[in-house]
């Protein structure tokens, strides 16, 4: 199992931190007022964590601001997602807007492909919304392929306790997990 990871990308950033996000995170998690809306989603995916459920991974700047984020179901009612030994599901996977298209949601991936890996896991699930033709294309150069439709239908309680449904038609992909030897 990883702990948490230091890899040198570019010259630009290096020294950026991968770790599990810790109870004091969980407002970090929130983007100021942008997330504040699943702050009760946070905190039970946080207890999830406790049980071993899911896993909370997010990046920082080095003692300082969260940059980016993504979460991994291992288990779940929908077998097809999460099933406990060797499917596990990513959610949540965001890079703030400066971060972006500077190759850190990839090498996000990759750790979280290498976790899995080593924690006995072959398969790696994610859905993404059909009107994400961005993450879709990173998601096809980074080896998933789409295995079928979901209507992305789920609900959440927001902050404030008023319930929201949320429909958003996804792709359900999948990939069987490598192990990237270049971040060993
Ligand atoms: C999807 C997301 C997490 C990707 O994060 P990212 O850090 O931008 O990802 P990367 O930089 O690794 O890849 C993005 C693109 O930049 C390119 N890129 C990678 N390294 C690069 C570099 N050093 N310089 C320039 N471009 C680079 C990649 O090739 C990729 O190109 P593509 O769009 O043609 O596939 C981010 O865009 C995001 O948070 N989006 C909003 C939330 C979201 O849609 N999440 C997915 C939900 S399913």
């Amino acid at each position: 199992m990883i702990d948490s990871f230091h890899v040198e990308l570019t010259t630009d950033f290096s020294n950026l931190v991968i770790r599990p996000v810790e109870k004091a995170d969980l407002p970090t998690l929130e983007w100021g007022q942008k997330y504040i809306k699943y702050r009760r989603m946070f905190a039970r995916l946080y207890n999830s964590t406790q049980s071993g459920d899911t896993l909370m991974w997010l990046i920082q700047v080095p003692q300082g601001e969260l940059i980016g984020q993504t979460f991994v179901m291992l288990r779940s009612s929908d077998h097809s997602a999460a099933n406990g030994d060797s499917r596990a599901y990513l959610f949540a996977f965001r890079v703030k807007p400066h971060w972006r298209n500077r190759g850190i949601g990839s090498w996000l991936m990759h750790f979280v492909e290498n976790d899995l890996y080593r924690r006995g896991f072959k398969y790696l699930t994610l859905n993404v919304a059909k009107d994400n033709p961005d993450a879709l294309r990173l998601y096809i150069r980074l080896g998933y392929k789409i295995t079928g439709s979901r209507p992305g239908i789920w609900s959440y309680v927001d902050h404030k306790g008023h319930v929201h449904t949320v429909k958003e038609p996804a792709w359900r992909m999948e990939k069987r997990l490598p192990l990237h030897t270049s971040l060993d």
